[in-house]
């Protein structure tokens, strides 16, 4: 699955809070990535179009545990007081994960209490100095019964020392969120511990996308399909498998893509879902076209471009 972690890495995401208890309640989120420069600029954020804005996406180093903000400091630093010049109200979140090649120093953390105390408080830490609201766990994805196991026991330690520091300090308690796959139960088929989540964190993302990959499927698909009346990948299953395991829906956020795949097509003029393709349309760059691409090339084309272009376009 480390191809899927590559194509997330790259953009802003909304996510609608699934059956909010009242209007307020509704949660209007966007994803911010720092080191995609693709990207539109932060200060190009519509910030009053959000509730929450979340910046990542911080390492953790192999070493300390502590988080690494790698080149893109300057990026973090300016985040939250930049939005917040456009709607003040609008609440900032730093997550942590998502990158590659981060797996194994996210389970040697989780497995030891002196280096996942070492990444509490160094995540605290950082989101303080530069004016976070609130942490964001984006690991994708625990894999093994004892990464569940293990995942359980940090965000018990986690809650407990984001508590203390509100109660220590004159700042209100951090927001702690996560970002989880689409299932309970991750690819090699290990199941979240679900009760930890409902207990420790105050919502979770749910990563309601990445069903159809252009460099795992020889076939055009739906990135983000609401319904597969034929199979599992689909956003209605997931969600049921974690209302099924006993999470609340109130904590429940769909995280919808912001982004297109674009696959190589063996015919130009079969483009329909389901076509025969050859991978991804650009072997050696994104699989997928950014939101910010998709919008320029409706601005050169027009508004009634069909969106099958994209995936012919570099053919
Ligand atoms: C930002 O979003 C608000 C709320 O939808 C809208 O009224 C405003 O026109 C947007 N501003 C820009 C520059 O797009
Ligand atoms: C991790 O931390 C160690 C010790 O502070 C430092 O020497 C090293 O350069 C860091 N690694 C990265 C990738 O930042
Ligand atoms: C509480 O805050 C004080 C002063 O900021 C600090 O020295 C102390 O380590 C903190 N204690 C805990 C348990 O965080
Ligand atoms: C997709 O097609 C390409 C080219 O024909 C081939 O090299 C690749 O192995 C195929 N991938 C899958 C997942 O079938
Ligand atoms: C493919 O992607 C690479 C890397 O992003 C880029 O330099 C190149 O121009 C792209 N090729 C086409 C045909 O778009």
């Amino acid at each position: 699955m480390e191809s899927n972690i590559l194509m997330f890495v790259f953009h802003i995401f909304l996510f609608f809070q699934l059956r909010p208890s009242n209007a307020q309640d509704l949660i209007r989120a966007g994803y911010y990535d720092c080191s995609e420069q693709h990207n539109i600029k932060v200060s190009e954020i519509n910030s009053s179009l959000f509730t929450h804005l979340i910046n990542g996406f911080a390492a953790v180093n192999s070493t300390t545990y502590q988080l690494s903000l790698l080149s893109s400091e300057k990026c973090f630093s300016i985040f939250t007081d930049t939005v917040k010049q456009k709607s003040p109200s609008v609440i900032t979140l730093l997550s942590i994960g998502n990158r590659n090649g981060y797996h194994s120093t996210l389970v040697s953390m989780i497995s030891n209490a002196f280096c996942r105390k070492s990444f509490i408080d160094s995540s605290i830490q950082v989101a303080r100095l530069y004016g976070f609201q609130g942490l964001d766990f984006f690991w994708r994805y625990p894999n093994t019964k004892s990464d569940m196991f293990n995942m359980g026991i940090l965000l018990e330690e986690w809650r407990a020392a984001i508590q203390l520091e509100a109660k220590n300090s004159s700042h209100s308690e951090l927001i702690f969120t996560a970002g989880v796959y689409y299932s309970t139960s991750t690819p090699s088929g290990s199941t979240y511990s679900v009760n930890s989540i409902g207990q420790y964190l105050d919502w979770v993302h749910v990563v309601a996308s990445e069903y159809s990959i252009p460099g795992e499927n020889n076939f055009t698909g739906v990135n983000a399909a609401l319904y597969d009346p034929a199979g599992v990948e689909n956003t209605d299953y997931g969600i049921r498998e974690w209302i099924n395991a006993g999470l609340s829906a109130n904590k429940l956020v769909l995280l919808l893509p912001f982004y297109g795949n674009e696959w190589m097509l063996l015919n130009s003029k079969d483009n329909s879902i389901g076509a025969p393709a050859a991978g991804p349309a650009n072997k050696t760059g994104n699989e997928f076209l950014t939101y910010k691409e998709i919008k320029d090339e409706i601005e050169r084309r027009g508004p009634n471009v069909q969106l099958s272009i994209f995936k012919v376009r570099r053919i």
